[in-house]
């Protein structure tokens, strides 16, 4: 698929405040720093639609941004980062999972997995909610470029045998570099056939 407009649309800490259109929408999440809004950036080809930082908590709201003017990519705070206080991080919390709850127009979510690292608990628990919410999502393994190939597919490999001891099967999952722009067609393939289901629906 092929981007040919990106324009943001509105930031929110209210999930009804989100736009009552009912295109279909893709979600990015994961912890603080994992690279959701420079992915944005890199799917997008655009270089700063998406704010980031190399400081965690860049991200504080829902941010909704309309593309090729048929559906919404959202970018979201990060979870599990500990030195925003306790309240706040309590209120990203909330936001968070009543987005999942109470977004009908989420097709599914993306989240995001920083590939050098082991499988980390914050994540885990975070894939296992959603499971039990039924919200369907895929992994996208981040910062590809950090690593060589071999590494990579052996994190991989170790991140699949530990969801395997909760998970029947492997969710779907691409392997990503923002900074080197690799996944980049994969993700957006993905993306246009589910629109393209949603359409013969
Ligand atoms: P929050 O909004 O704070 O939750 O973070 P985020 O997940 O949106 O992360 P963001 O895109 O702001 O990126 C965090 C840092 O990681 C920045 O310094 C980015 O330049 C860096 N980064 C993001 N993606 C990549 C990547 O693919 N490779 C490398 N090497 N660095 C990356
Ligand atoms: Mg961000």
């Amino acid at each position: 698929m092929k981007i040919k407009s990106a324009e943001f649309v509105m930031s929110n800490s209210d999930v009804a405040k989100c736009p009552k259109s009912m295109l279909p929408e893709y979600a990015f999440i994961g912890r603080s720093n994992v690279g959701k809004s420079s992915l944005i950036n890199m799917l997008t080809g655009r270089k700063s639609l998406a704010k980031t930082s190399g400081r965690p908590g860049k991200t504080q709201l829902i941010n909704h941004f309309l593309i090729n003017k048929n559906w919404h990519l959202v970018d979201l705070p990060g979870y599990g980062y500990a030195r925003v206080s306790k309240s706040s991080k309590k209120v990203f919390q909330k936001f968070i999972t009543q987005y999942f709850g109470l977004r009908e127009q989420l097709v599914t979510a993306f989240v995001l997995v920083d590939i050098r690292h082991k499988p980390q608990h914050v994540d885990l628990d975070f894939m296992r909610w959603m499971g039990e919410h039924e919200v369907p999502f895929s992994i996208i393994f981040t910062k590809a470029d950090k690593l060589k190939p071999n590494a990579i597919l052996k994190h991989v490999e170790d991140y699949k045998t530990v969801l395997l001891e909760t998970w029947e099967c492997m969710p779907k999952y691409f392997v990503t570099s923002s900074s080197k722009t690799i996944g980049k067609d994969d993700v957006l393939e993905y993306i246009g056939s589910l629109n393209t289901n949603m359409e013969s629906n």
